[in-house]
């Protein structure tokens, strides 16, 4: 049975998982602060984690994910969705405090582009998806940047800033 955590769970908690956040009126069932390490549990507690909508929130993002390392048992999940850079949220939200576009978690994995240093925890990344703003998805390019990698890259470079983004999904594969 998955042991699932939910991170900045708010008010929508996963059905099934456990939830955190620093915000006591949320759905919490700990609540705690994700930039004070470590998290209260134990090494290898769970199977899936989600953090939905909150990465852009945290102080150190790196931190946060050997974090999750720690906390998942080999091959455990993490799903995580941010706005892209590009949206009209990411920067909207005075909270934000970071702006990601759809390579910004490779530094765990083994295409790092030399900055694999950034840190030990390592995770494969099962899927990236970009979802991108109605029009765009209707004349077919969210199918292109999803579909076709090297056409994400290409839009990351070239065309995201009139093409743009929404939300960035990633499933990934703790080591
Ligand atoms: C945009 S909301 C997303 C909530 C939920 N995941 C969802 O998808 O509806 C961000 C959540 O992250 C929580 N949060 C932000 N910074 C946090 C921190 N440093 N520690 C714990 N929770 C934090 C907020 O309290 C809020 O509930």
């Amino acid at each position: 049975m998955a042991r699932t955590l939910d991170v900045g769970c708010g008010i929508n908690k996963y059905p099934g998982s456990i939830g955190i956040d620093v915000n006591p009126r949320t759905k919490a069932d700990v609540v705690c602060n994700l930039d004070h390490f470590p998290y209260p549990f134990r090494d290898g507690t769970f199977s899936e984690i989600r953090a939905i909508h909150v990465i852009e929130h945290v102080g150190d993002v790196i931190r946060m994910l050997e974090e999750f390392y720690r906390l998942l048992e080999p091959g455990g999940k993490v799903i995580i969705a941010t706005p892209h850079y590009t949206d009209f949220s990411s920067f909207c939200d005075p909270t934000h405090r970071w702006h990601l576009n759809s390579y910004s978690l490779r530094y765990f994995g083994e295409r790092n582009a030399g900055y694999g240093y950034y840190s030990g925890a390592r995770f494969n990344e099962q899927r990236v998806y970009v979802k991108l703003l109605a029009l765009w998805r209707y004349l077919g390019f969210e199918f292109l940047v999803n579909h076709f990698e090297r056409f994400r890259r290409f839009w990351e470079y070239y065309l995201c800033y009139v093409i743009r983004g929404k939300v960035i999904e990633w499933e990934l594969r703790r080591v």
